[in-house]
């Protein structure tokens, strides 16, 4: 089997994370303050796949690249290609658009917004050993009503159907799949599905119905698709929970910092409590507060009289002088919540389009 290229999906828009998506893509949001897209690249990378091609949005895509760079933060060897598609039409149409980068070579496919603990090494050479036109990637979900789902007959593939209403099974589609050019001719070969997209499940349908091998593999680690706040969450929480101890920043004696911790450097921690699993990036400030498991607190942030936990601030986040405890939150960059010093007493917001508050 000739050379493996690799692509990762970082086009769409994002509906499911607005108001963080208005100005950023999805794809960039930090999981333990790195962006989500670059546990793909790095599992690739892992992989030995070092020809990468990223499928971008040309209104997000900006970003995209100056974060993502042309490869060489990951490693040497590692090239990487920006692909626009001019407009989010589906899946398969995002393999459609990447057809010149792709040529004739067999490819791994993953979506920039999708995590799966463990890497692909495995995947790939089980791929390279078996040969079969394409193998999915499985995992029995709860309520698969949200992904493309799966039926299997004596361990053999014989249907897909893109977030069905009524799920034939309970095994959802991981965002991670390994084609060989076949799946060329079937994103050629379909229509559109009823929601307006080329779906990269009726295309592996279309090769299953050809009679080529589809080849399924359960996966047992976890896997999170972080396209909603609250997968995005469990997914920092995971992460963190690999995380190494590592102490760059400034602790002062008033403080007392337990776990495991990554504090960068620049960051400095004056009269507080912080309980890992945490990260505090670069130049952030956390002065008489309690920063609680699962937090991630992004470069240049401020936590200051307050207490968060199972959070994720970005860059320049703030949060000051608050009663209750910050948890589940997902802070924007440059937001600032604070309690002001005026009575009466009052909540006063401004809030951009599509945000969420809640108050417990
Ligand atoms: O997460 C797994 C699920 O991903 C699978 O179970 C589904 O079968 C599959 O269709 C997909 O469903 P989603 O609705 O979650 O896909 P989403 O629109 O979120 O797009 C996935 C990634 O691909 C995301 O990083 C954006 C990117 N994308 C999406 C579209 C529609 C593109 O690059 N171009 C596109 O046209």
């Amino acid at each position: 089997m000739s050379e493996l290229k690799g692509l990762i999906l970082s086009g769409g828009r994002g509906t499911r994370l607005r108001p963080i998506t208005h100005t950023s893509a999805k794809q960039l949001v930090p999981v333990a303050n790195e962006p989500v897209l670059f546990y793909g690249i790095r599992s690739m990378v892992a992989a030995g796949v070092t020809d990468i091609g990223i499928i971008l949005n040309p209104e997000t895509g900006g970003e995209i690249r100056e974060v993502t760079g042309d490869g060489s933060r990951f490693g040497d060897g590692v090239s990487i290609t920006y692909i626009e598609q001019a407009s989010p039409d589906g899946l398969a149409h995002a393999v459609l658009t990447a057809e010149p980068f792709l040529g004739d070579s067999p490819f791994v496919m993953y979506l920039g917004d999708n995590l799966l603990q463990g890497g692909i090494t495995g995947l790939v050479r089980e791929f390279r050993e078996k040969e079969p036109a394409a193998m999915i990637l499985l995992q029995p979900v709860e309520d698969p009503r949200s992904y493309g789902v799966a039926e299997l007959t004596d361990g053999r593939v014989t249907r897909l159907v893109e977030k069905p209403a009524e799920p034939k099974s309970d095994l959802a589609l991981v965002g991670v799949y390994l084609f060989t050019p076949r799946i060329l001719e079937a994103a050629k070969a379909i229509e559109p599905s009823p929601r307006g997209e080329l779906e990269i499940t009726d295309a592996i349908q279309w090769v299953v119905d050809q009679g080529d091998r589809v080849e399924p593999h359960v996966v047992h680690g976890w896997w999170k698709d972080t396209g909603k706040l609250v997968d995005m969450l469990e997914a920092n929480r995971l992460i963190l929970d690999t995380i190494e101890r590592r102490v760059e920043g400034t602790i002062d004696e008033g403080s007392e910092v337990s776990g495991r911790v990554v504090i960068e450097p620049g960051a400095t921690i004056e009269r507080s409590v912080v309980r890992g699993p945490v990260v505090i990036g670069a130049d952030a400030v956390i002065r008489d507060s309690y920063v609680g498991p699962y937090s991630s607190i992004a470069a240049g942030g401020v936590v200051e009289r307050s207490e968060v936990e199972h959070s994720i601030l970005l860059e320049r986040a703030q949060l000051i002088g608050l009663e209750g405890r910050i948890e589940s939150s997902l802070l924007g960059r440059d937001v600032t919540v604070r309690r002001g010093e005026r009575t009466p007493r009052a909540y006063r917001f401004m809030v951009g389009d599509n945000s969420e508050i809640e108050i417990l």
